[in-house]
């Protein structure tokens, strides 16, 4: 039974009562540990603990018993919803604890008895409250002298942390990052001084880093990231003479990078990215070092020519910073990441190293002035996965030695001056999954073989001088996403192009003839095509009006002719420069058509008067006459569309699922039956559903959604299943989740029943006919209430309910400022391993898929998270989340690496309206960009998520 959290309201308990009915046969455990252990099981009796009385306390999950079971040792309670704290006091009783863990709950609070009762239990080592909803200042922590393990991390307690743990002395690994921390960073960590781990990012502390500090000789683990830090990194941190983890990331620190850091033996991993650090890089900081990330600091000069080559060294991060001269050609056959991007390098790529490098797998020296040729020996490095080269003056031609790389899956050579034809060995980058060498000079035809590669989405061809036709087989890169051919000299027709496409199709500025092919109605999820400034002939089909997520369609500088179909009020058109184009009829639905409208009923109307002309008035008349004369008949369904009458789907099994009793009686299976008969009655397709408009006989609409039952890639199972799912979905509560009131299965599709959404989806309202129409207070209140809905489907127990397709077409606002997600059942009724292999097929839409979706190939928490960053940089600028083939979340983070172009962001229309608007929506970007960080470990969760937004107000 799935239940989410919000309360979970505690049975009161008579332990007597209870102790007397069970019978104590096994257990070995001292009875008041045993009387305990029950008295807990029925606090925690609402919960899913679902503890067995009548069995022995050590054999309950989450109880962990001494050998021997004499006592319980160990009590785990990790993730089961716990909102209130009532239970924590009871725990204290167990005197022979060792370890409480009671991470990823609900808990505000932690009760002054639990620190009392638990601060005498001498042998208590590890205390666990990450993950909570913890507020208020961190409690003084009295006794708890054997405690070495103190987590608090992610929660939302405050203020200034001065004596609380100072009595903690035997505290060996404090942990309170994620919380809302200010002041100094603490000094009085544990009178006895042997804190070995001290990790408080993720807060807002100030200052700079205290002498203090430097006096816990035995600290093993600093991770100061993400603070408000600042000043110098003090010569004296190589005093911590055992420190192996030294993390400074995203503060304010200044000055030089010290390089008395190159002093601590153990040291293995520095990280002081994202600061404000200048100078040089010290030479000799490598030397014992296995990480080091300086990247967007304002280093300059060049890289110390021993810098690369310390036999240990696995990871080395430069970029954007200001270095200038050439790469150290000395490197070390251990490196695994090597990125120098964004600087101002010159000279040659180093050449005859590569070979040596077997473990270098992410190679990225792009946006450099880097001269001379691409090393051919860059093809032995047989581990590479990712190449990035672009943005440089690299000249000569693109070895064919690269064809060697067997595991590679991105290459970036773009923006060089790349000479020659593509290498046929292209073909054998059988892992390959991103291609992009656009903006080049390299010519002949584009080799057919390519389209053996069987992994490539994203392929970038253009602007480049290739010539001859587009290779007939390109069909088959069965996995391609985005392709780039524009500004080359290609000629001929164009071919069948692969169904699997919807990022973006461009063929612009080449030389082809032909009609729109027949076949790209087959690109059903095609977000942008631009076929502009081709010799392009015949009519532009209708079947491009069918294809929904068609957002951008650029047709101009062709010779196309006929008629222009009318397209959704969606869809931005560009038909300039064909001469024989002739504008359609169209209804006023949109302002967009509004004018069309007006010059084509001019066009009619020419041709009416001449058709009169010739057939004769009085026929004209008699036409006229006789139509009002059936005029009664025409009211009935004679459009050819809905002849003959449809038949509504036969109903298998039907059922209500909501308590409502208004839903209850509304709710009515034949009238919604045949009202899916009738395709007029659609109002949105999303990728897996079709909702239908219902009016029920008491005048009330509802949504009725139909999935296809038949659709091989969904696993119902048998009906009894798929019953007993939408009915825990149908006991979601919550005004921002689309919870399914009834369902009515027939033998070939599931139809659910939903309140009714009159303002249709927030995709329609930001980027459709209304734009303009959502103010920032509406905006804001959309971003809080899928913050809430989501946090709320986060909250779920047993576990989180996850969204396989989160975008803004699946948001439905009830109003303007009440949003709803739908679709909330995906994710259990289909099966991934079903669909065509690849993940971007079943979850989620182009733009918001998260990155790490291409390799974990699993829907996550975090993922859903980078999927709400995409909705609300939507609404922050008013741009889809794909547009002309850029990712609205690339776009974002590319533009927000200085915090003075974040203006540029923001939707014009809105941020100018008053500088509190302005700051709020700083705020919001903040979250957004957090949202939409590349690693997913680094993402907010929901519940902060929430937090940070309204805290934006
Ligand atoms: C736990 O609660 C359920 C009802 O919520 C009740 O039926 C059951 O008897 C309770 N168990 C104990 C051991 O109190
Ligand atoms: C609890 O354990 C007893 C004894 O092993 C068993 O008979 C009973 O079915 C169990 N109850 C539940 C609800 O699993
Ligand atoms: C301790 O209790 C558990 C669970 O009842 C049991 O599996 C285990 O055998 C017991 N160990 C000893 C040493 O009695
Ligand atoms: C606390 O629990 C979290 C999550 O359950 C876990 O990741 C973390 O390692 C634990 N901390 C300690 C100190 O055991
Ligand atoms: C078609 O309509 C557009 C405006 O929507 C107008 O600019 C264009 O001139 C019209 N073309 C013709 C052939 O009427």
């Amino acid at each position: 039974m799935k239940k989410c959290e919000e309360s979970i309201p505690l049975l009161h308990f008579s332990l007597f009562f209870i102790f007397l009915f069970c019978p104590l046969v096994f257990s070995e455990l001292p009875s008041n540990q045993r009387t305990t252990m029950i008295g807990l099981s029925n606090l925690l009796n609402k919960t899913d603990l679902s503890w067995n009385i009548s069995k022995d306390p050590c054999s309950w999950k989450g109880v962990t018993c001494s050998s021997g079971n004499y006592s319980i040792t160990e009590i785990s309670l990790s993730g089961f919803s716990l909102s209130s704290s009532d239970f924590l006091s009871s725990l204290c009783r167990i005197d022979s604890l060792m370890s409480i863990d009671v991470s990823n709950n609900a808990l505000t609070l932690i009760p002054e008895d639990f620190i009392k009762g638990c601060g005498e239990i001498g042998g208590l080592e590890r205390l666990n409250i990450s993950r909570n909803r913890l507020v208020g200042p961190l409690p003084t922590f009295q006794g708890f002298v054997g405690l070495k393990f103190l987590d608090l991390s992610f929660n939302s307690l405050n203020g200034n942390i001065s004596l609380q743990l100072d009595g903690l002395i035997a505290l060996k690994s404090l942990n309170l990052s994620g919380n809302k921390f200010n002041g100094l960073i603490p000094t009085n960590l544990g009178k006895a001084m042997v804190l070995e781990q001290l990790e408080l990012s993720v807060n807002g502390f100030e200052g700079g880093i205290p002498d203090q500090i430097m006096g816990y000789q035995n600290l093993t683990l600093i991770d100061f990231g993400e603070n408000k830090l600042s000043g110098p990194v003090p010569d004296r941190i190589k005093d911590l003479s055992k420190l192996e983890v030294l993390i400074l990331s995203s503060n304010k620190f200044s000055g030089q990078i010290p390089a008395a850091i190159s002093n601590i033996r153990t040291l293995s991993r520095f990280a002081a990215n994202q600061n404000n650090f200048k100078g040089t890089v010290p030479s000799g900081i490598t030397r014992f070092l296995k990480n080091l990330d300086l990247s967007y600091n304002k280093l300059s000069e060049s890289i110390p020519s021993d810098m690369l080559s310390p036999s240990n060294l696995q990871s080395v991060d430069l970029s954007y910073n200001l270095l200038k001269g050439s790469i150290p050609s000395n490197i070390s056959p251990s490196l695994v990441r090597l990125r120098l991007g964004s600087n101002s390098l010159d000279g040659p790529i180093p050449s005859s190293v590569f070979g040596k490098l077997q473990k270098l797998m992410y190679l990225e020296l792009d946006n450099n002035s880097l001269t001379g040729l691409i090393p051919p020996d860059l093809g032995s490095c047989l581990s590479l996965a990712l190449l990035n080269l672009a943005g440089n003056n690299l000249n000569g031609t693109l070895p064919g030695q690269l064809g060697n790389l067997s595991r590679l899956q991105v290459m970036k050579l773009q923006s060089n001056v790349l000479v020659g034809e593509i290498p046929v060995e292209i073909a054998q980058l059988q892992t390959l999954s991103t291609l992009n060498i656009s903006w080049n000079l390299l010519n002949g035809s584009i080799p057919s073989s390519i389209s053996s590669l069987r992994y490539l989405t994203n392929m970038n061809l253009q602007g480049n001088h290739l010539s001859g036709s587009i290779p007939n087989d390109i069909s088959g890169l069965d996995s391609l996403l985005e392709l780039q051919l524009g500004g080359n000299q290609l000629t001929g027709k164009i071919p069948r192009m692969p169904a699997s496409l919807q990022i973006a199709l461009n063929l612009s500025s080449n030389h082809l003839v032909g009609p729109i092919p027949f076949t790209f109605s087959l690109l059903t999820g095609l977000e942008v095509l631009d076929l502009s400034n081709n010799q392009l002939t015949g009519e532009i089909p209708t079947f491009l009006t069918e294809i929904r997520s068609l957002t951008r369609l650029v047709l101009s500088n062709n010779q196309l002719s006929g008629i222009i179909p009318e397209f959704g009020s969606w869809l931005t058109l560009d038909v300039k420069g064909n001469d024989h184009l002739i504008n359609a009829t169209t209804s006023n639905t949109s302002p967009k058509s509004a004018k069309k409208g007006k010059s084509v009923t001019t066009a009619l109307l020419i041709g009416f008067a001449a058709a009169l002309f010739t057939v004769g008035v009085v026929t004209g008349l008699a036409m006229s006459i006789s139509r009002r004369y059936y005029r009664v008949n025409d009211e009935q369904p004679q459009s050819a569309e809905d002849l003959p009458p449809p038949s509504p789907p036969q109903v298998i099994q039907g059922n209500l699922l909501t308590a409502n009793g208004i839903h209850r009686s509304n709710i009515d299976f034949t009238k919604a039956m045949e009202a899916v008969a009738y395709s007029k009655n659609i109002t949105l397709k999303t990728r897996f559903s079709t909702y239908y408009k219902a009016i029920m006989p008491s005048g009330s609409s509802y949504f009725v959604k139909r999935i296809n039952w038949s659709d091989k890639i969904f696993q119902f199972g048998s009906h009894d299943k798929f019953w007993r799912e939408l009915e825990v979905l149908g006991k979601l509560s919550n005004s921002n989740v689309m919870t399914p009131l009834a369902y009515v299965l027939s033998v070939d599709n599931a139809y659910l029943f939903y309140e009714f959404s009159p303002k249709g989806t927030l995709f329609d309202v930001l980027h459709g006919s209304l734009e303009n129409a959502l103010d920032w207070a509406s905006r804001y209140s959309i971003a809080v209430g899928v913050a809430q809905g989501l946090s709320f489907l986060q909250g779920c127990t047993p576990g989180p309910i996850l969204l396989l397709d989160l975008s803004s077409r699946n948001i439905m606002l009830k109003s303007l400022k009440e949003p709803q997600i739908g679709d909330i059942e995906l994710c259990k009724v289909i099966d991934p391993s079903k669909s065509t292999g690849s993940l971007s097929m079943v979850a989620g839409s182009v733009g918001y898929i998260p990155p790490e979706y291409a390799y974990t190939m699993r829907v996550t928490v975090a993922g859903n998270v980078y999927s709400f960053g995409v909705i609300l940089l939507e609404l922050l600028t008013g741009k889809p989340a794909v547009s002309e083939g850029t990712e609205l979340a690339k776009w974002a983070l590319s533009n927000s690496v200085r915090q003075e172009k974040w203006d540029h962001i923001f939707d014009p229309n809105i941020s100018r309206t008053s500088i509190a608007i302005r700051s709020q929506m700083l705020q919001v970007l903040k979250v957004a960009l957090g949202c939409v960080n590349v690693s997913p470990e680094a993402r907010p969760n929901m519940k902060n998520v929430l937090r940070m937004l309204l805290n934006a107000r």
